[in-house]
């Protein structure tokens, strides 16, 4: 799900209209909009930094007097000045701190694993809804520069800086009369995902409250949640929340007694990938098939109803209300630089035992997965390779993954890619062609066909990959693969192309023998 075409989006929606140069740029403004965060993480020694945290989450007046020693902690030790360097990274590659180890007094999702009470009682036990008619009073640009503060990167897969984006809903010209809409993407569709639905069954009042909370930043008059239609659980349990807020005077009419009007609405999806992607989600929420816009005109000037729009992910909009009461410094002490946060990491595949865990950005991949999983099966030395986010970014190889940090910068300069932290782990008994190739398969069938290098290169990109799979094939069919995935990348309306092509050529990147040696024993049973 889906890295550069989505950050091209939100970035061209600041105004850059070729998609190769804002995809370019997408990563820029992080750099500025992390930096503000930065100054204060960074700037000076360990205790100066702490202090001001808590001086800035005190001063909001929002923080509650248990999260002070939290965020004591968790502004750690100041860090060099950012390598220049020619890759993605700006943070320094040799951190001073490590990262991981998350304290359960700095998790967000305190319930992720329905141990406690989902609804509205157990909610308020966990701190939800603390405040909140306080932060709204504090108005949008308060809101907005707490998110930027707090350096948040879009959590449904491109990793756009949200405080930016959910700015770009507040036009200089102030309203000009059409109702806005905050859209949330429930759909997770990208294999190896499992975190959204977590946050909808076990802690829904978190989403219901970033939904306020993110439509107020917005000045959105309601919310619509675009639910994958498989989640029955998800949606009956979120309905309830809702219905409870409704109930309890938190959204609707004066929500909160703030005097600020906000609803929230539930849209069931049919079941389809490309529905995840934000202007096909939005098409079928109109009723319509599920098919990507072209853009511009982008969503923030005509989405939903022909209305300004902001997509954002569920996990992006259900952290907003802690950001916000602990405030952003908090959020932006863990993490590298431009890759603050918490996170939510689903870990499956061959490892002990999978699971979505919250943990601290950066975390190495290794730690995430000897420390929560139990390791890999057989032991890490029996690893083979990791799809570290999701089947839409490369596969990694052992050696690579010993050394890579699960954040953005650290996963890009790897040619890999954070994408939904949706950890695919393989050992030595997967056949990685069979494997890659079953991924190709998923793209030709949820190309939407709108495009000709997706309908056509996802259809020869998946009938290449099943000789491959036998080693029916010419070695020189391997850099043809190759070179096809390069005309489909980039060419496409949206970022499904680019998904289907990267796990080929990762394929390609790193496990090339794997290829050749198929295709050595084919020929040679012939
Ligand atoms: C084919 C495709 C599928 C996608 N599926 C999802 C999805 O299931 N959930 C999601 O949050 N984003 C998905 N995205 C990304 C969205 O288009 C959009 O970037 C995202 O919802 C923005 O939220 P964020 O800013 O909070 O990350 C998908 C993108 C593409 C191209
Ligand atoms: S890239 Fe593929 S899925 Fe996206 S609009 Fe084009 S044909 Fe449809």
């Amino acid at each position: 799900m889906i890295l550069a075409g989505a950050a091209a989006a939100a970035a061209a929606a600041a105004a850059a209209p070729a998609t190769g140069a804002a995809r370019a740029a997408a990563l820029a403004p992080a750099a500025a909009c992390a930096s503000a965060a930065s100054a204060t993480r960074r700037a000076g020694p360990a205790a100066a930094s702490a202090a001001a945290v808590v001086s800035l989450a005190r001063s909001s007046g929002l923080m509650a007097s248990a999260a002070v020693p939290a965020a004591t902690a968790a502004a750690g030790p100041a860090v060099p000045a950012a390598a220049a360097a020619g890759f993605a990274t700006v943070a320094p590659t040799t951190a001073t701190r490590s990262h991981g180890n998350l304290k359960d007094s700095d998790r967000i999702f305190t319930n992720l694993y329905g141990r406690h009470d989902f609804r509205l009682a157990g909610a308020l036990k966990r701190g939800d809804w603390y405040k909140t008619k306080e932060i709204i009073l504090k108005g949008h640009d308060w809101i907005i520069n707490e998110m930027k503060i707090s350096g948040l990167r879009g959590r449904g897969g491109a990793g756009f800086p949200s405080g930016l984006k959910w700015s770009f809903m507040n036009k200089p010209g102030g309203p000009d009369g059409r109702p806005r809409y905050l859209v949330v993407n429930a759909d997770e569709g990208e294999p190896g995902t499992c975190k959204d639905r977590e946050i909808m069954r076990h802690d829904p009042h978190k989403l219901v409250e970033g939904c306020l909370l993110a439509g107020r930043a917005m000045n959105a008059t309601a919310a619509y949640i675009y639910i994958r239609g498989e989640f029955y659980n998800e949606a009956s349990n979120l309905q309830e929340a809702i219905n409870e807020a409704y109930k309890a005077g938190l959204i609707g009419k004066n929500a909160c007694g703030s005097g600020y009007d906000f609803d929230v609405y539930i849209h069931r999806g049919a079941g389809a990938y490309i529905c995840g992607e934000e202007t096909a989600l939005i098409e079928s929420i109109e009723g319509k098939q599920g098919k990507p816009r072209l853009k511009p005109p982008f969503p923030a000037d005509v989405g939903l109803f022909g209305c300004p729009t902001t997509v954002a992910n569920v996990e992006t909009v259900a952290v907003a209300p802690t950001i916000l009461r602990r405030g952003g410094a908090w959020f932006a002490g863990f993490g590298r630089e431009r890759n603050a946060g918490t996170k939510l990491f689903c870990i499956s595949g061959h490892v002990n035992k999978p699971c979505t865990v919250e943990e601290e950005m950066s975390i190495p991949l290794r730690e995430l997965i000897e420390k929560h999983c139990g390791g890999v099966r057989g032991g890490w030395d029996n690893l083979l390779g990791i799809i570290p986010g999701g089947s839409s970014v490369p596969v990694l190889p052992q050696k690579i993954c010993s050394e890579v940090l699960m954040d953005f910068d650290s996963l890009r300069d790897v040619q890999s890619g954070l994408g939904t932290a949706a950890v695919i782990v393989m050992d030595k008994s997967t056949d990685i062609v069979k494997a890659i190739s079953r991924l190709s398969a998923f793209y030709q069938h949820e190309s939407c066909g709108q495009c000709t290098p997706c309908r056509e290169g996802t259809t020869w990109l998946s009938h290449m990959m099943k000789r491959f799979e036998k080693g029916n094939a010419k070695s020189a069919e391997i850099d043809m693969i190759e070179e096809l995935s390069r005309q489909i990348e980039g060419h496409t309306i949206c970022a499904l192309g680019d998904a289907a092509a990267w796990p080929v050529q990762g394929l390609i990147r790193h496990f090339r023998p794997e290829v050749e040696k198929k295709i050595a024993a084919y020929q040679a049973s012939l």
